[in-house]
């Protein structure tokens, strides 16, 4: 099987080309993507119109470099995947117009994708063994911060999610508050490396940030207490631009806390055998290290797992994954791909 993904969701023109290896697992042939951080950067955050601007300018080579560089025809494909939404409307309606015309034009099969899917199927891309159901899902990206707990291929229910800021949005405001650059998580990620790095043992926290409903009983999340509070400590602090790497590390230190210890809380409750953290903040590595060392005392019979890095952010090759998986898993939809109807535009 061999399918092409597209996404165009944000800030990211993305196109990648997936194929059945013989013992039937996904690998990824391409995975080309057009980032527009730098245009963004200026501006501290992405703007919709310059995005969908760049989307309409890049999405054609985008997608015959990924045909290029997988050496794949047209021909050769069985579907054409695209994230059909959540995401900025004017970027989105790039990728969808492109995926559309290119099945019409090519006659193959077209699914519309949930970008959120593709997030946490990254974490299915070059797995060495397969994961073993029931797992606590933890996505964390700019835009989204969930845990879901899914049961099988397909069969995925939120449990709890963000009621405000999601925690890519904690990290990129902070680090507005912080002068730094947009996207703030790797920015504040490195100060805050920085900044460990001198200690011998784990830093002690002296600025007392605090940890919003780490205690309420549910798997919710809330990070606009948190925001508020590095405001707050900033405005006091007129020396802060000299302790910029603690206030980093700390801010960091109570956004991931929040972030392993419900994803543990929920693994424990559901006895999840996996847990995944996927999205643009699952690049973290002190979150991974995190989760990790403290799933190792929580939940020692639960397997961690991450998408490999060029995975985490905004990228093709995770939607392809998740169009893999469905074509493969869902009963329904593989008779809908050996049939080869006619193409569906319904999406
Ligand atoms: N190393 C890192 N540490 C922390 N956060 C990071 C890191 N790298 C990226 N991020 C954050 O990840 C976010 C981008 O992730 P992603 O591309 O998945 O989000 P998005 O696509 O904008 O949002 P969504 O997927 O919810 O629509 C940004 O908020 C960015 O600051
Ligand atoms: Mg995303």
């Amino acid at each position: 099987m061999r399918i092409l993904a597209i996404e165009s969701s944000c800030d990211e023109t993305a196109a990648s080309v997936l194929s059945t290896t013989k013992n039937g697992k996904p690998s990824i042939l391409s995975n080309v993507i057009s980032s527009q951080i730098a245009i963004h950067a200026q501006y501290g955050g992405v703007i919709p119109e310059v995005a969908a601007r760049e989307h309409v300018l890049n999405i054609i080579p985008v997608v015959a470099e990924a045909l290029k560089l997988a050496k794949t025809k047209p021909q050769q494909l069985d579907a054409i995947a695209v994230t059909k939404g959540p995401g900025l409307i004017t970027s989105l309606i790039s990728g969808m117009e492109t995926a559309r015309t290119l099945a019409f034009a090519w006659n193959k099969p077209l699914l519309g994708l949930n970008h959120i899917e593709g997030h946490i199927y990254a974490a299915f891309l070059e797995l060495k063994k397969d994961l073993k159901f029931p797992a606590i899902v933890l996505t964390v990206s700019g835009g989204h911060t969930l845990i879901a707990i899914m049961k099988e291929h397909g069969d995925l229910k939120i449990i709890g999610e963000t009621r405000d800021d999601a925690a890519g949005e904690a990290y990129d405001k902070g680090a507005k508050m912080l002068g730094l650059g947009y996207p703030g998580g790797p920015a504040i990620a490195k100060l805050a490396a920085n900044y460990s790095a001198r200690f011998f043992e784990k830093p002690k926290e002296t600025l007392g940030f605090p940890r919003p409903m780490m205690n309420s009983g549910d798997f919710d999340f809330s990070f606009s207490g948190l925001k508020t509070s590095l405001l707050y400590k900033l405005k006091a602090d007129s020396n802060w631009q000299n302790r910029i790497e603690q206030y980093c590390y700390e801010y960091q230190e109570a956004i991931l806390d929040l972030l392993v210890e419900k994803s543990l809380k929920a693994a424990k409750k559901y006895q999840a055998t996996s847990i995944i953290a996927s999205g643009g903040v699952s690049a973290n590595y002190r979150l991974r290290e995190k989760l990790i060392e403290r799933a190792k005392i929580v939940t020692p019979n639960s397997q961690v797992y991450f998408p490999e890095m060029a995975y985490t952010t905004d990228n093709a090759a995770m939607m392809a994954a998740a169009a893999f998986f469905r074509l493969n898993q869902n009963p329904k939809l593989k008779s809908w791909q050996k049939e080869k109807v006619e193409l569906n535009l319904s999406l």
